[in-house]
């Protein structure tokens, strides 16, 4: 009888596709559930015992964000720190930071920010990158947009930009007037202040070394 090769048999191939096929959809439904649990957003109660999530729970607006270079790392990661006040509060309930949340979404879909604006990689570059925005030292105590707006909290001022950009033009490029309300704007504000507490691996690159991002101070 002739000496088969393993390479001519069929057997070998069927085996092997099915090991590999195997394999494969193994570890895909492993990943599926690694970035599930790496992108939801933790609880009020992550933040209070210092559990480090991607996404922060919507409470992260009653603290204070700073974002810092992590050496291991490479680039810059938010880090929550201390209570700081929100439109005058550091004690929003979870269904409460939830709730505007929710209402600062549905404002930044219905405005159409990213027609402009990039948020979390999509988007429009157009107009500075939103997803650190609450991070621009612009809006800080040591940036110009507070007295610009004559308010004297970063929410405040945003706030106020947001109902009247065209009364603060800061820039060559001119953000339009869209209407929004006081109470889109305070949402609008608690969405920002969170997008900027999660941890997008140091996306926009750079951002931390960007002195004022919209006006350069
Ligand atoms: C038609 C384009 C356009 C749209 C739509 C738009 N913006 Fe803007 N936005 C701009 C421009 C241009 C600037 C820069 C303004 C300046 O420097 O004076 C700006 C600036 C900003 C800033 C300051 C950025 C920083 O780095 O500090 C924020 C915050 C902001 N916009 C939020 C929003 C939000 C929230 C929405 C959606 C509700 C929105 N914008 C929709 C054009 C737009």
């Amino acid at each position: 009888m002739a000496n088969k090769s393993v390479w001519s048999d069929n057997r070998f191939w069927q085996r092997s596709a099915t090991w590999i096929t195997g394999f494969a959809s193994i570890l895909l439904i492993w990943l599926t559930f690694d970035t599930s649990a790496q992108i939801s957003m933790g609880t009020d109660e992550d933040i209070q015992n210092g559990v480090k999530k991607k996404v922060p729970g919507a409470t992260v607006i009653n603290y204070r964000i700073t974002y810092e270079m992590d050496a291991k790392r490479g680039h810059e990661v938010p880090v929550i720190g201390g209570k700081e006040k929100f439109f005058g509060r550091d004690d929003w309930s979870e269904e409460e930071a939830a709730a505007m949340l929710h209402l600062g979404k549905l404002g930044s879909q219905a405005k159409n920010c990213m027609d402009c604006h990039t948020l979390l990689g999509n988007g429009a570059y157009y107009a500075p990158d939103l997803t650190k925005a609450w991070l621009d030292p612009a809006w800080g105590p040591d940036g110009s947009m507070q007295a610009m707006t004559g308010k004297s909290t970063k929410e405040e001022a945003i706030a106020e930009f947001l109902q009247h950009p065209d009364q603060y033009p800061t820039h060559a490029r001119m953000m339009p007037n869209l209407n929004i309300t006081e109470k889109e704007a305070i949402g609008l504000v608690a969405f920002l202040k969170h997008m900027s507490s999660i941890d997008t691996n140091g996306f926009p690159r750079n951002f931390g070394k960007i002195k004022g991002a919209i006006n350069g101070k």
